[in-house]
């Protein structure tokens, strides 16, 4: 069964414009915490997984130059909005991306769970 739930972040001032923010989502209805990098791109918000694909390193360490995020550990460069490797695009996996919305100035995520 799939669970999904858009779940709170906070309010539009906690992700201040140009910056990206670690947070983690408090797990509910079978969906387990979930640690994740907010980014504001010029009021734009894109929410990504806070783990690198390469070596799970927390992406939150990284850079973000323009649409791009690039992982500290070993220089892997990420498409904010695609999630997609720069770098190496056929051979790396993307790290994972998420619908983002602002309802009533609340910043929120789509979450989803696959239980067997
Ligand atoms: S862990 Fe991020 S590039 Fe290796």
């Amino acid at each position: 069964m799939t669970t999904t739930t858009w779940t709170d972040l906070g309010p539009i001032s906690d992700f201040p414009p140009q910056q990206h923010t670690c947070v983690t989502s408090p797990g509910s209805d079978g969906i387990p915490d979930t640690a994740l990098v907010v980014l504001n791109v010029d009021g734009a918000f894109y929410v990504l997984k806070n783990q690198c694909p390469h070596a799970g390193a927390p992406l939150g360490d990284g850079e973000r130059h323009g649409m791009t995020l690039t992982c500290l550990y070993h220089g892997y460069t990420y498409h904010i909005k695609t999630g997609k490797n720069i770098d190496f695009p056929d051979d790396e996996r993307p790290v994972k991306t998420y619908p983002v919305r602002v309802e009533a100035g609340i910043v929120q995520v789509f979450l989803e769970n696959e239980e067997a």
